[in-house]
Parts: C-alpha cells; structure tokens; sequence
C-alpha cells in the first residue's frame, strides 16, 4: 500500500483523511501529545487493523479521540462529576480519563474492559478530522510496539510506511509525551499514567488522587494492572539504560568514571560541555522542562542503534510534565537507577 503524506497546512486534508477514517482505514493523526495512528472507533474490523499494524497485544486497549466534552455521554455512563471538572480544566488537551464505557463501544476497542479511555486533543486539525469522521477516532501512539512513541510525520512512517493509508504531517508535537491518564472509575481517581498535566494539577481540581503503584515502580511478574499498557517494556531503547541521579558535577565523574567506548550520554543541553569525548546526546534544556518532554523520544529513537552499548541518562525531578520525563526516563531504564551522590 503507498501511505499518502497530508500536511495539516493543506485545506483538503481533514475531508481526505476523514473519508479515509469512515471507510475503515487507518490515517496517523498529530497531537500536541505524540502521533496517534487512528481508526474509526466504532468499527471493529478497522480497530483490528490498528493492533495489526502496530503489532500490539489485543487485550491492550485503546483511547478514544473525541471533539469535546458534550459527547462522553454518548460512550461512557455514570459520569462522575469530576469528569466535568477534568475537562473543564484540561481539555481540549494531554489528558485522558477511564470511565465505564457504553455498549456501542466495540471490545476490540476497550482490550475486552467494561471502560473506556477517552481525550479529546488540542490540535485543530485532528479535532477537525474528528468532527468530519463523524466517529470518534481510536489511536495509540503510531510507533510500533514497544519502540518509542512516534513525534514527528518522519518517525511516523519509519515505522510504517507503506502499512497505513495516511500521515497527516503536523510537524513536531508540543508536548512530545503521551497524555495524562486518570481512572474515574473506583471511589479514588487515580493516576495511571503521568503526562502533560501534572500531579498537582489534577490535585488542585480533583482534592484528591491515587498515584497507581505502575506509575512508580517496576511491575513483578502477574501483577494485575489498571491500565494494561502500563505492564509491557515501553520507550525504550534496545541497549540498557542507566538513570544516573544527583548533582551535575557528581553525576558527569560518575559516568567519567564508568564510560566504556560505545556507550552514550542523555544528557540535558547545560551538561554538554561536561561530557566532551562521551558522545553526549542533548534531549532538551533542564530550565525547560517542556523542551525535554518534547525532545525525549526522539533522542530514545536516536540511541535505538546496535552501535549503541549502554546510556547513561540524566533525568529531570519536580512536578509538572517533568515528572513524565521522569516516569517515561524510569521505564526506559526499567528503573536501573544510580545516585552518583552516594556512589562516592
Ligand atoms: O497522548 C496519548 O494518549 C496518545 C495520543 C495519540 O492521544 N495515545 C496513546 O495511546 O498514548 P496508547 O495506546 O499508546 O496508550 C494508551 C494507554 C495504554 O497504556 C492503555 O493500556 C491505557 O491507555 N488504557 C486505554 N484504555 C484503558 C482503560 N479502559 N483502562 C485503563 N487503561 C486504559
Ligand atoms: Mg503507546
């Protein structure tokens, strides 16, 4: 199949890519999060396609895109009034909230659950694209499983040129790291997955929030998760990588220290004149927690080479969309982490 490349700039590309949604076809979206490959969300045969292309497990499910807040009660019941709040505060936007989803909401699309994941995104032309579908759109993250999320139209078709019908190009995301989730569906909201919207974001509207233990430690074996997708390897490169914590000085003698040829450095664009001869890799500016978010999965793309042995990484602290960073850093390292303070 020869994938057709839509620029959001282009006037005729949200009827194009929407005709394609309706005939059951498969068209990578831009969000201000990451690339969502997307599908009609109420067609099972065209859902299907989705967890084929991207090789993921079926019991994965999937979030619905939708235009606004006035459609979750045609997908989802027993809306709490949170919900409202949520997306009164966040949406359009990098937040996804769980609740329990409608019967016209195929199992292919929920993995088999009896929720839904549901957003609706900031950029226009994907919320145009929706409104002309006239179906709400379901999309993953367009990478392949397991490999890290797709931020640009390029990484799109890296990983699936010639798969899907469509790439709508929309340039960089904004954020660079997928949303935000939160589960309205327990007596507690609770954090499944970090994003976009911050911890204390979601606190100063909710006056309360679980953070799901997925979020902040590695998962044993038969662990029973909320969201399943939280259990697979996720972002990370192929070689392991080595979160290395604490001060700059002491963190860059600490890498001196153990750096072997071969091995690489994510660091943040401050240290790269700490790491001469240790071929640094800068993902973004620590003063700029956002330019790292957005530039974290390109530079795991960058490392994801058989040349590369071992990364060591420099990982953000605090809250915000740096505790994403952290999170998405975390996983990537399988949670591998060295205080380079008490190393000494
Ligand atoms: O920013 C994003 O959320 C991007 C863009 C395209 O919107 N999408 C995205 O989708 O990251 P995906 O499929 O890569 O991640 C969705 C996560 C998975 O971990 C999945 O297990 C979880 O959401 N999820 C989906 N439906 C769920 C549900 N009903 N209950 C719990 N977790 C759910
Ligand atoms: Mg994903």
């Amino acid at each position: 199949m020869n994938t057709l490349r839509l620029s959001a700039q282009d006037p005729r590309t949200p009827e194009i890519a929407a005709g394609i949604l309706r005939r059951g076809g498969l068209v990578a979206v831009p969000t201000e999060t990451v690339y969502g490959l997307g599908a009609d969300g109420l067609n099972p045969a065209a859902v299907k396609r989705i967890f084929l292309a991207k090789g993921r497990p079926g019991d994965n499910p999937l979030i619905l895109h939708v235009t606004g807040v006035e459609q979750l009660p045609q997908f989802c019941h027993d809306i709490p009034q949170a919900a409202y709040r949520l997306a009164q505060a966040f949406w359009p936007g990098p937040l996804t909230m769980v609740l329990p989803a409608n019967d016209c909401v195929p199992r292919e699309t929920t993995g088999g659950l009896d929720t839904v994941a549901i957003r609706c995104p900031q950029t226009p032309v994907t919320r145009e694209i929706i409104r002309l579908a006239g179906v709400p759109v379901a999309a993953p993250s367009a990478n392949l499983s397991g490999k890290p999320s797709t931020t640009t139209a390029q990484h799109v078709l890296h990983d699936h040129d010639g798969r899907i019908d469509a790439v709508v190009d929309g340039g960089p995301c904004a954020v660079g790291v997928e949303s935000t989730i939160v589960d309205l569906t327990e007596d507690r909201p609770r954090l499944l997955r970090p994003g976009g919207v911050g911890p204390e974001a979601l606190l100063a509207v909710l006056g309360d929030l679980v953070i799901d233990r997925a979020v902040t430690g590695l998962l044993a074996d038969g662990d029973v998760v909320k969201a399943p997708g939280m259990k697979y390897r996720h972002y990370a490169p192929q070689e392991p990588v080595i979160i290395v914590a604490g001060s700059r000085e002491k963190a860059a003698r600490y890498i001196h220290a153990h750096f072997q040829p071969g091995d690489r450095v994510l660091c943040f664009a401050e240290e790269l004149p700490l790491y001469a001869g240790c071929a640094p890799l800068a993902y973004g500016l620590e003063a700029d927690p956002l330019s790292l978010s957005a530039g974290l999965f390109a530079a795991l793309r960058d490392l994801d080479d058989p040349a590369v042995r071992r990364v060591f990484a420099r990982c953000p602290v605090g809250g915000g969309v740096a505790y994403a960073v952290q999170n998405r850093l975390n996983k990537a390292a399988g949670f591998h982490i060295v205080d380079a303070e008490a190393a000494e």
